[in-house]
């Protein structure tokens, strides 16, 4: 039995580095600015939603004029989740609009991340000034400033976002620009956006197995079905060693700390789910 099963990890081994690890072309290559941009900056307030708690932090801002024109439009861009990047404010759809429309293209980033750290430490206790709505109120804040300074500059304010940034835009869209500040923006363009999160969600997966049936074949799902069974039967049995060992890993895996085999094995999800999306 034991002998079926490691057969079928090496199986799962040896196709994970023939076709997943030894393709390095899904990690996107890093953006070097190349255009001249602008760098601001602007002090929301570090709560906004408690009065008496008057402390400002100070966030940064990169704008893109290279094609603005007197009165053009401003397309406020709020980043993804993923590494912080002036990339999508120098070119890409938005910027060729922009360049059509006279417009300039702004972004900042969410509190916390890269360009805005809001506090010194991210001690737990710190961290509870990390929610949607206060990043939401960050952008509203962020464009207040803007509109205040050159509201005769940017007549028109269009917000977009894509993946976790677009889902921003669209709550920001949905309750602060629509109901809490109808004059902050104009218009607002969400790509890739999640919506209906959900704790523990399966769906996620059910949609890979389909599409690992849909773009490989049956037996490809079959192949990498087994694989996780046989990946999930190791761990059980505390075959850790031999884990570590197989799967090349940089330090010894702890099969019984639930939060690193379940970290292991999302890397594997993510690395079949990009394989999938570049290679379908
Ligand atoms: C803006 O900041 C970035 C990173 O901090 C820097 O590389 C760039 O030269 C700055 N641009 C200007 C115009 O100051
Ligand atoms: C923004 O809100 C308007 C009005 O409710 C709606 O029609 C539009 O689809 C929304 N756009 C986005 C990207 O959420
Ligand atoms: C998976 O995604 C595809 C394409 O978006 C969709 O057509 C299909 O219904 C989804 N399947 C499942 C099982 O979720």
């Amino acid at each position: 039995m034991k002998l079926i099963v490691i057969c079928a990890l090496i199986a799962f081994a040896s196709t994970a580095e023939d076709k997943l690890f030894s393709e390095k072309n899904y990690e996107r290559p890093e953006w070097v600015p190349s255009l001249n941009l602008f760098n601001g900056s602007f002090s929301p307030k570090l709560d906004h939603f408690n009065p008496q708690d008057t402390r400002t932090v100070n966030f940064n801002y990169r704008l893109n004029l290279e094609y603005y024109e007197a009165n053009g439009p401003l397309f406020v861009y709020i980043n993804d989740g993923e590494q912080y990047t002036t990339e999508w404010i120098e070119r890409g759809l938005i910027v060729d609009i922009a360049r059509d429309l006279g417009g300039a293209v702004i972004t900042s980033d969410h509190r916390y991340f890269r360009l805005n750290t809001a506090t010194e430490t991210s001690s737990f206790e710190n961290l509870r000034f990390l929610t949607v709505d206060q990043a939401l109120a960050d952008i509203a804040a962020l464009i207040a400033t803007l509109r205040e300074h050159l509201a005769s500059d940017f007549p028109k304010v269009i917000v977009w976002g894509t993946g976790y940034g677009a889902t921003l835009v669209h709550y920001f869209n949905a309750t602060f620009a629509r109901k809490k500040y109808p004059h902050l923006i104009d218009g607002a363009f969400a790509s890739s956006g999640l919506f209906r999160a959900e704790v523990e969600d399966e769906s996620y997966y059910d949609n890979l197995s389909y599409n690992l049936r849909r773009h490989g074949s049956n037996e490809c799902h079959a192949r990498v079905k087994n694989a996780f069974d046989v990946l999930e039967y190791l761990i059980e049995n505390g075959e850790a060693d031999y884990l570590t060992e197989r799967l090349q890993l940089c330090k010894p895996l702890e099969v019984d700390n639930d939060q690193e085999v379940g970290f292991l094995v999302e890397r594997f999800i993510d690395y079949i789910s990009a394989y999938i999306k570049q290679h379908k």
